[in-house]
Parts: C-alpha cells; structure tokens; sequence
C-alpha cells in the first residue's frame, strides 16, 4: 500500500516558492492525518511538544513574522494566541510555557486547523497573490517559514514517535515492516588529505539558516571517516561488551548520565524473549543489525567512539568529506515514507570515495561544540533569535535523517542538540587520525 507522504511526493509539482509554501503545508497536515485529535493533544516530556501545538506554531510563525508587520490592517486569528505558540522568540513578547504545552486543550484541534486555514487564505490573498508586493526581505522571511515549517515536520515524527512509545499497547504510526531488502556493504575507513579547505554556506541563490555562514577557510590534518554510520549489531557487540557499565569509556557528564537516567542502551531498545527490539513508526520490531543505529546522544556516540578506538569527526572534517561526496537520488528522508534508517541498497554504491548514508538516514554527531563561525552576525531584531542565541552547551549533528525533508537537506547544514539529547534520529560515524 502507498503511504499518504509517497502519494504527496509524486502528486506534487513543484515550481516556484509559492507552490513550495503550499506544498509545505500540506505536507505538515499529512503527517498529522493518521492521528487522533488525543494523539495530537499529549506532550509526553518536556522536550517534546502536541503534535496540536505545531500544528499551531507553524502558522503562528507567518502570522507573527510576515502577515502582522507587512499586511496593512491584519487582523489576527485570536489575538491572544500571540502568546500561546510563540516558542522562545523574547523579543516578541510573553510565551507560554514550554512544559505546559500539552495542557493547552483549548482551542481544540479543530479550531487549530481553522487557524492554518485562516493562515494560508491570508498569505495567498495578501502576500502571494501580489508579486509585486514582494520585497527581498518578505521573500526572505517568507522562505525561512517554510523552512522552519520542515524542521518542524521532522520534529512532529519524532515527537510522535515518543509520545507512542510510551503507551504499553505499542501503537503503530504507520503498519510497514520490514522496510527494504539490504545489500551488505563491508565497513572501512576512507583516508582524506585534509589540507586547507573551506566550509559553510556560500550560494546565495539557495536558501540557508544564518549558523551555516559565513563560509570560512579550516584547515585539517589527514583524517580518515568510515564508509557507513555505526549500526544496530555494532551498537549491541559494545553493549555485550559491557559498554554502559564501563566508566572509563565514558566522558564525565556522560557518566553521570548513565547513572542517573540508567541507561543501558539507546533509547527505545526493549529485551523481548532475550533479544533486543526497537520501538519504530512501524511498531515495535527486533533490531536489524545492518542498519544505522539511531536515538543515541552525544555521550553514547562518544563512548562507543572510544570503545572503538576510533573518535567522533569533526563538523569542519564532516562537511568537507561530504561535499566531496555529494547526494544520492534514492537518500531515505521522509518522502521516502520508510519512517527508520535503512542498510545501504544494491546498486547504491557512490560514485566517489565510498562514503556511504552521509545524508541521510541518521543525524551524524560530530566532535564540534555549536559555535558562532568567524564573522557571523545574527538578523536584527526577533528573527535574530532563531539560532544564535542557542550557541552554548550543545552539539553539532550533521546529515539528515530519515524523516527530514529531502528538500531541507544540504550539506552545510548544523543541526545542534544538548548531548544527552536523543529522542531525534542521531546517530554516529566513526573518524580516525591518519
Ligand atoms: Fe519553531
């Protein structure tokens, strides 16, 4: 049977950014289709938000930054929601609290949907059905909505993901398993000369979050990256190895995370009958060993980087290796409708350097601390807020997983969470000094 994303996928012809607009909203509402309005009402931790409150929030974005300062006499939806789904932005005004978004049961879903409606009438009446209306900075802001609206579909299924496994009965988002039939691909290490080379985002034609510029010179020693993310099997021979019981293997705030969460391995990991299964989309199935692990934080990559005796890469050695290698046309991101990181498939063999699943599938977490680059300047005012002001206490992921939007993905892209983070689609990749 076609998945509800796949029909979306091939139903679409895209074509200019106001069809990207529309097809961006449509694609956030088909992730949410297979859930019931209580699905989308729970917030099952903290990090996580209703699957209600994005719903909201998305629209509240090109309501707040596009529609209220450029559309003469704009009246809101329900003025007070300027507060309900602002998330972090200071500069707007008062928020609501982030714990508390599941206990926001009105409005209810219905009336959120009427808001996304009311949303996309006015952004087509107003802004995109006057062209000439359009200056550089609305056209701007207008792209990074859309683009803030793809974080948000990933953040939705994953979100989602949590909030399932956390009801005994297992539900199941999407009834698909098994996924693909895989084609080994044996592990190695690819050498890379390093030398001085340059990262960052420097296209202006293609759109960029600020964090990815300026583009800057790094220099590198030679280094070596392994041809395949570290797998499920890998992930459970260091666990029989006695990986989470090892402090030496650990940093120290990792450590102390093992020990007060009790982690005994990645998230979603269940013993069934002896055996490990994992709780997916799909339900929960027994782990396939040739597949990308995925769910584990910056402190399980590092330790199993240190167990390996191999290290994490950094996000200057990441990037250069993967502009090197370039993309795949069948990545497994969230068109993909597969929902979970999947083995290598036959007659997917890269052209160059053998670097295999560098953009998709898993978020890759590198060494690298989340840092302003030389010479970076957030936007004035609110919209300034959107990354800059996270650059403290997090690390950098690099890829894409297999439920970002295949549009969303670039090499330069800094995805950034908190190291002990590991509710997203993290995973890791294996360097080595040359
Ligand atoms: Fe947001």
């Amino acid at each position: 049977m076609r998945s509800h994303l796949q029909e979306l996928r091939d139903g679409a012809t895209v074509s200019g950014w106001p069809q990207r607009f529309g097809q961006v909203r449509l694609a956030t509402e088909a992730i949410a289709a297979p859930l019931s309005p209580e699905d989308c009402q729970i917030q099952s931790m903290p990090d996580a938000s209703p699957i209600k409150w994005h719903l909201a929030h998305t629209s509240w974005f090109f309501e707040t930054f596009i529609l209220a300062p450029n559309v003469p006499d704009y009246r809101p939806f329900r003025p007070e929601f300027k507060v309900l789904y602002n998330s972090y932005y200071n500069a707007v005004g008062d928020k609501h609290p982030r714990p508390e978004r599941g206990l926001i049961s009105r409005p209810s879903l219905s009336e959120i949907y009427a808001y996304r409606q009311y949303i996309d009438a006015a952004m087509g009446e107003t802004v995109l059905s006057h062209p000439a209306s359009m200056t550089p900075k609305i056209h701007a802001l207008i792209e990074l909505g859309i683009n803030h609206e793809q974080q948000h579909q990933e953040l939705m299924l994953t979100d989602i993901k949590h909030l399932f496994s956390c009801n005994p009965l297992a539900p199941v988002y999407q009834p698909r398993w098994p996924l693909v039939a895989v084609a080994k691909v044996a592990p190695r290490f690819i050498e890379l000369a390093g030398g001085l080379v340059e990262i960052g985002h420097s296209d202006t034609q293609r759109f960029a979050f600020d964090n990815e510029m300026p583009r800057h010179k790094v220099y590198l020693e030679p280094f070596a990256l392994a041809n395949l993310p570290v797998t499920h099997g890998d992930f459970e021979a260091f666990i029989d190895d006695g990986g989470y019981e090892r402090p030496e293997l650990w940093l120290s705030l990792g450590w102390d995370e093992v020990v007060r969460s009790g982690w005994d391995s990645p998230m979603y990991w269940r013993r069934v009958d002896g055996g490990w299964h994992t709780f997916t989309l799909h339900g929960l199935v027994p782990i396939d060993r040739d597949t990308p692990i995925c769910h584990i934080s910056y402190f399980e990559a590092d330790a199993y980087a240190r167990w390996a005796g191999a290290r994490l890469p950094t996000e200057s050695e990441w990037e250069h290796a993967a502009g090197i290698v370039g993309r795949h046309v069948d990545d497994n991101h969230l068109e993909s409708g597969l929902l979970h990181p999947v083995a290598p498939r036959e007659g997917t063999t890269p052209a160059r350097h053998d670097l295999h699943k560098m953009m998709d599938d898993v978020w890759e977490w590198t060494s690298s601390s989340y840092a302003p680059y030389p010479g970076f300047r957030p936007a004035p005012g609110a919209i300034g807020e959107y990354n800059g002001k996270f650059m403290c206490n997090q690390n950098v992921l690099r890829g894409g997983s297999c439920v970002t939007p295949e549009s969303h993905v670039r090499s330069t892209y800094r995805n950034f969470f908190p190291p002990s983070a590991r509710w997203q689609f993290s995973g890791v990749r294996l360097a080595r000094d040359c």
